[in-house]
């Protein structure tokens, strides 16, 4: 996984779209990556943390966007199919902020239109808590694996167009896809939704052997970034994503006491990680692997979710 800063030269120029609560940190990102960073910002808010997060350029359309060799896309969620779509024609790489779309149908035809080079910025993917529960999976070192159980649970969100589903939810299931490869298929859901129908609360579980439960909430009292992979002779727990270790856990006796081991992780910030991985890329590396097409399951999942919940799309 590419992320050596130190070698980072400062001559790359890389366009971002969107520089709101989360943009102005892939600004300073770029910039410690020895990006040139040119931010389409609009209003005079997002004009300022672009400025302060040090990007060199300031346009306010996306037309006025110089040319680039690569762009990253960080604006709400509801904007995204929009946006690629007119970012499309520059053929260059783009980063897209989690989820791909909020639409199957957009995400689809983002895939059949520029799949190989869309990719997505399925931030926990990266994570090396994350990277520790796959690497123990693919290991067998805790025996077969029964299942991946996940709660991501806050008070609140701070979106306004797209509801807690479609926040968290794609989270949970990139995690899926780094564990246990692919998403197994969806057998039942159940949600809380406000008086304006949006989902506040959701259980969903898929497969079976292995399975996957997901809980992902804007109405728990009680913040929460929980990950479990249980396995035929242990559980190996990421217990929040500022973890620093993951720890396994194993029966010992008759089973009613367990030995635990940490396995320290990386202080590296995810988001660092998966710019590292999309600069390496533009400078001639390998794509990052949370591509259009594993957005796109990942967007399909989502709307699976919600038509098993009978919530609207
Ligand atoms: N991976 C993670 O952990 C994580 C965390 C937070 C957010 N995110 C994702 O990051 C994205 C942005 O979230 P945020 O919290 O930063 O949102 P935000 O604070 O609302 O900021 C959105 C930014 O996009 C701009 N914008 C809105 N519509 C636009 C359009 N059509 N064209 C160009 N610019 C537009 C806004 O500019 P104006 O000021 O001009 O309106 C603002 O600068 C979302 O997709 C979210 O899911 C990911």
């Amino acid at each position: 996984m590419p992320s050596d800063c130190a070698q980072a030269r400062a001559d790359l120029p890389v366009g971002l779209v969107g520089c709101g609560r989360w943009g102005r940190h892939i600004v300073r990102d770029l910039v410690a990556l020895g990006c040139h960073v040119t931010v389409v910002a609009r209003s005079e808010a997002s004009r300022q943390r672009a400025a302060e997060a040090g990007a060199v350029a300031l346009v306010d359309r996306l037309s006025a966007l110089p040319a680039v060799a690569g762009v990253v896309v960080a604006t709400p969620t509801s904007t995204h199919a929009a946006v690629v779509q007119a970012l499309l024609s520059r053929e260059v790489p783009l980063f897209v902020e989690k989820p791909l779309t909020c639409d199957e149908e957009s995400a689809a035809a983002i895939v059949a239109a520029a799949g190989e080079r869309v990719f997505v910025m399925h931030k926990w993917w990266y994570h090396p808590g994350v990277q520790e529960l796959a690497r123990i999976a693919a290991s067998g070192e805790l025996g077969a694996v029964q299942g991946l159980r996940m709660q991501h649970l806050s008070w609140g969100q701070p979106h306004d167009d797209v509801d807690v589903l479609w926040i968290l939810a794609p989270h949970g299931l990139s995690i899926a896809q780094a564990v246990l490869r692919e998403l197994p298929a969806l057998r039942g859901a159940v949600a809380e939704v406000n008086p304006a129908g949006a989902v506040t609360h959701c259980y969903a579980w898929f497969g079976a052997q292995p399975y996957l439960s997901l809980e992902v909430s804007a109405n728990s009292p009680e913040r929460r970034r929980w990950f479990a992979l249980s396995c035929a002779q242990g559980v190996a727990v990421l217990a929040d994503g500022y973890a620093s270790s993951v720890t396994v856990h194993r029966p010992t006796g008759d089973g009613l006491d367990m030995a635990s081991e940490d396995r320290p992780l990386s202080a590296e910030l995810p988001l660092l990680r998966e710019l590292a991985w999309f600069v390496d890329h533009l400078r001639g590396g390998p794509p990052p692997p949370t591509d259009a097409a594993a957005g796109l399951a990942v967007v399909r999942a989502v709307a699976a979710i919600r038509r098993a919940a009978g919530v609207a799309p």
